[in-house]
């Protein structure tokens, strides 16, 4: 008998996403079965995605940047902040490890993730996946939307997608676990864009958590 695959999710806003994890581990019959949330992160205590995990009795957390950056400032002209984030990462690592989770699962959490938080996890076999708004080597990076919808309405492109994939350095190039095509046709706004995204989303998030908690499961067996 497989133990339940653990699962912390790191988010920065509304959670909706998360929200489509919640509501697939308690549907009848769960289309995403045999898994415990352990915490939910926030990066930003106003993200509303806390209180859809506050409401389903998840633990929280937040655990914001601002603080880094005074403690390590940037002096230089286009300010990156490096040492800020390193320290921040490494401190989110440690938060998430409290909890052994077998899986992270990031759900429209906005912060690029260094090696000071992947090499801790990795090391201790957490899996980290992410959602992100455009297929496997597309747009990277923040703002996918609205970039492919600036592409189709220049008549550049006719579709866009979501993916899952597995969380590396490299940003958005971690080998994909799901990937799900987005067709633009007759798309009249950016808003009806978003939407027919964000539909896709909340179902491959579940399907690429469901793959991944399926393989922590099976190995613990
Ligand atoms: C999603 O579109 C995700 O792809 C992007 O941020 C959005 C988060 O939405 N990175 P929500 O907070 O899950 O509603």
């Amino acid at each position: 008998m497989s133990s339940p695959a653990k699962v912390s999710v790191l988010i920065s806003g509304s959670g909706s996403n998360l929200q489509a994890l919640i509501n697939a581990s308690t549907s009848t019959p769960p289309t995403l079965p045999d898994v415990t949330f352990t915490r939910v992160i926030s990066d930003r205590a106003s993200a509303y995605g806390l209180q859809r995990a506050t409401a389903a009795g998840i633990p929280t957390s937040t655990l914001g940047i601002l603080s880094y950056k005074k403690r390590f400032p940037d002096p230089s002209g286009t300010p990156a902040f490096q040492t800020a984030r390193e320290a921040y990462d490494a401190d989110l690592a440690a938060l998430v490890l409290q909890d052994k989770p077998d899986l992270v699962v990031c759900a429209g959490f906005m912060r690029i993730l260094t090696n000071a938080f992947l090499v801790p996890l990795e090391q201790a076999g957490v899996k980290i996946i992410n959602l992100h708004p455009a297929l496997h080597g597309d747009l990277v990076g923040a703002g996918c939307i609205d970039r492919a919808w600036k592409e189709f309405e220049e008549g550049k492109r006719t579709k866009t997608g979501v993916m899952v994939h597995y969380v590396i350095a490299a940003v958005d190039e971690g080998e994909p676990i799901r990937q799900k095509e987005v067709d633009m046709a007759g798309c009249q706004s950016l808003a009806e864009l978003e939407e027919r995204i964000h539909k896709v989303e909340h179902g491959l998030i579940v399907e690429g958590a469901r793959q991944v908690a399926e393989g922590v499961a099976k190995k613990s067996d």
